[in-house]
């Protein structure tokens, strides 16, 4: 006979009423988990539970499982195939004590192991530096293939928090001059950091700056790439509480968060090439509201068939 699912018992161990909690205290106690595989299982389970997307992470809690355990054994690329390497209990306590960390905070993936992963590369990162993952990086080779560049190629980042999207321009046009401004000092000490790391110095340097305030006026760039603060400040505490974790400076701004876009667009034009672009990325959901700003110039970016909240600029079209 079919039970009524009003008989059917509703008990206490119920698998869907573990909490992370409850999960990372049974695995301190526990010593079988010996491979990568359960490690990594039991992370994903861990953070999945504490409600964690890993956005700002590593893009997904499988993704973040993957890094602490692969990490700590040393095992640089995050790859299926090395899910049956041993994992020693000196290195299983660290993985534990990373995972803790990571969803008691909550505190993101890249600040516990100090590397951000960025269009292919790794960079350098702390707390207080906001972590990379613009829709420009995955759009970045496309956007480069419109620059034209000169016979001296310059690029500049504005905003730059690590670098990574200027040194990944750096890395992909071996010729180019790039320069990165921020106005937070932490900020341009972690792009210098990483600027040496991807041995790129000789071509390349950082600087705080307030917008274009402290860049050569006498420089031309080819490109000019901003990925700025863009939310609203109203939006604070509203968001998913994983991006608290990062500096609000490089998040909000007030009003309607785009003050520092309108800024990139009224003064970008005297620092651009004859033939210079520039890049911004300002989100999908400021997107209808600058499309407005510009009353139908520039270009807007797709991303896999969707909006990317990314739009290039001429220097004809800013002078327009
Ligand atoms: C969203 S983060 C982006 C960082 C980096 N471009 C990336 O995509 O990873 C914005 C950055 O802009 C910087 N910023 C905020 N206001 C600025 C201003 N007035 N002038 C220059 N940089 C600014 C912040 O410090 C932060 O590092």
């Amino acid at each position: 006979m079919t039970p009524d699912p009003g008989d059917v018992p509703v008990h206490d161990g119920s698998p869907h009423e573990l909490s992370w909690k409850d999960l990372l205290a049974a695995a301190r106690e526990d010593a079988t988990f010996c491979r990568a595989r359960d490690l990594v299982r039991l992370c994903e389970s861990v953070i999945a539970r504490a409600g964690l997307t890993g956005f700002n992470s590593m893009g997904s809690p499988r993704k973040d499982a993957e890094a602490l355990v692969f990490e700590t054994l040393a095992i640089r690329d995050h790859n299926e195939r090395y899910l049956d390497a041993a994992v020693s209990s000196l290195e299983r306590v660290q993985i534990l004590g990373l995972l803790e960390r990571r969803v008691d905070g909550p505190t993101p993936v890249p600040y516990l192991l100090g590397e951000s992963f960025f269009a292919g590369r790794r960079f350098t990162v702390r707390p207080g530096v906001f972590i990379p993952r613009s829709a420009l990086g995955k759009l970045l080779d496309q956007v480069l293939a419109e620059v034209v560049w000169s016979a001296q190629p310059r690029a500049l980042e504005l905003g730059c928090g690590t670098g990574a999207l200027g040194i990944s321009i750096a890395v992909r046009v071996p010729a180019a001059n790039v320069d990165l401004v921020d106005i937070d000092p932490l900020a341009v000490q972690v792009a210098t950091a990483n600027i040496r790391r991807h041995r790129v110095g000789e071509r390349m340097q950082a600087a705080v700056s307030d917008m274009y305030d402290g860049v050569d006026r006498a420089a031309r760039y080819d490109v000019i790439v901003a990925n700025l603060p863009y939310v609203p400040e109203a939006q604070i505490g509203r968001t998913n509480t994983e991006i608290d974790a990062e500096p609000q400076t490089a998040i909000y701004r007030p009003g309607d968060g785009l003050d520092l876009v309108r800024r990139a667009l009224a003064g970008s034009a005297p620092h651009l090439a004859d033939r210079g672009l520039l890049v911004l990325e300002v989100g999908t959901s400021n997107q209808p509201a600058v499309a407005e700003l510009l009353a139908g110039r520039g270009r807007w970016w797709q991303s896999g068939g969707a909006a990317a909240g990314v739009v290039s600029l001429t220097r004809a079209d800013l002078e327009a």
